[in-house]
């Protein structure tokens, strides 16, 4: 957010600036969703709702979850919230007490770390194996759990090295913390955009509706980053906990939004599978100009929309001493904006959303390229 408001700040100067920097989808949302909106306006669907959504909301994501993937969720096991991050702090809140440590694999969502720590809970951050695609393993997890732990925290496809966990990993991942009854949360944000393999959710296993809990969001399937649906699946208890807190917080999601997430989830879903067809050529397209700039090396992304290429050598080359440093002269001197490694917990990367035109990615990477060999 930082990135944008600065590429903001340009931009209004007049400066021409490529924006790698946003994680929303380029997508306009899809006409059928839209035009629930309307209907549910000229409807004067424009009321308060119930705190934890409406009831036709909290079916149609347990039916979808479980179309997808295999789940058997009943609306008191679900609850809306204003976007996924909503869920996410709200179940920090709800789970973690103050010196509660919380596992988080490296590099992470940015937001991760600041809600538990806004809960009073210490990350524990877990690195991962960049030359095997930031694979994470349950031994690894295995390796942190102390009495301390509460939750772990896997997002797969992950925000921003769009690395996929392995199935069988994901479930002794599961098998690692239901057997000490920790809390494993799933962020299943980018579940639908994923390069090959077959769509899987660990709350699927058999059991796992007992210590796991799914943080699900509408923002990046449906192109509706604005409109602010996010939902959780989990125990009722952790459910009528978040209520409580939302109660006093948010209440409910917007009405209108609600009645178009029905929409969303109900109607037709070819529009996911056309943006990910074209997520498909971008990603080609990037990774592919990533390994021509000297001094840069890539991992494919195996689902979202990002590339985390690693600029170590070049930094080395052009005497640039953190990512950081890398991605304010990107943006200074080429233009382009980034975000830097440091916001998810590594120094050497940069972050490239291609979730723009390819125009624009041609654009944006052949100013990099300059940028580095001129240098
Ligand atoms: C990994 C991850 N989880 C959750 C979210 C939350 O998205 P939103 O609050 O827009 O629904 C994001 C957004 O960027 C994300 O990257």
């Amino acid at each position: 957010m930082k990135v944008a408001s600065e590429a903001g700040r340009l931009k209004r100067e007049g400066v021409d600036v490529v924006d790698f920097g946003a994680g929303e989808p380029d997508f306009p949302t899809p006409d059928n969703i839209k035009r629930a909106a309307v209907k549910a306006l000229d409807e004067n669907f424009t009321k308060y709702t119930a705190v934890d959504g409406i009831v036709d909301l909290k079916k149609a994501i347990c039916d979808r979850h479980q179309s997808d993937f295999g789940t058997s969720y009943a609306p008191n096991e679900c609850v809306v919230t204003v976007g996924g991050k909503h869920v996410i702090f709200n179940l920090m809140q709800v789970l973690v007490n103050p010196g509660d440590e919380v596992i988080i694999p490296v590099p992470y969502w940015v937001t991760y770390k600041d809600v538990v720590n806004y809960a009073g809970g210490k990350c524990v951050f877990v690195n991962t194996d960049e030359s095997q695609g930031f694979a994470l393993t349950a031994s690894m997890i295995e390796r942190h759990i102390t009495p301390k732990t509460k939750v772990v925290m896997v997002n797969s496809p992950s925000n921003p090295s769009g690395a996929v966990l392995d199935d069988e990993e994901f479930r002794k991942i599961y098998q690692v913390t239901s057997k000490r009854g920790i809390w494993l949360i799933t962020d299943e944000c980018y579940c639908h955009f994923l390069y090959g393999g077959k769509p899987y959710s660990v709350a699927a296993e058999p059991g796992a509706k007992d210590t796991v809990i799914v943080a699900g969001s509408l923002s990046k399937t449906y192109a509706m980053t604005g409109w602010r649906i996010g939902f959780g699946l989990a125990p009722k208890a952790v459910i009528d906990g978040i209520i409580k807190l939302q109660s006093h917080m948010t209440s409910n999601p917007t009405s209108i939004a609600q009645k178009a997430a029905v929409e969303a989830l109900r109607g037709p879903q070819e529009s996911v599978q056309e943006m990910l067809a074209e997520y498909t050529r971008r990603r080609a397209f990037v990774i592919d100009r990533l390994r021509k700039i000297p001094g840069f090396s890539v991992q494919e992304p195996k689902g979202a929309f990002y590339a985390y290429p690693n600029a170590g050598q070049a930094m080395k080359s052009l005497g640039i001493g953190s990512a950081l440093e890398l991605a304010e002269r990107l943006l200074k001197e080429a233009h382009v904006a980034v975000v830097p490694g440091e916001a998810f917990g590594t120094d050497e990367h940069i972050r490239i959303s291609y979730a723009t035109s390819i125009a624009e990615l041609e654009r944006g990477l052949d100013r990099i390229h300059r940028f580095v060999q001129s240098a």
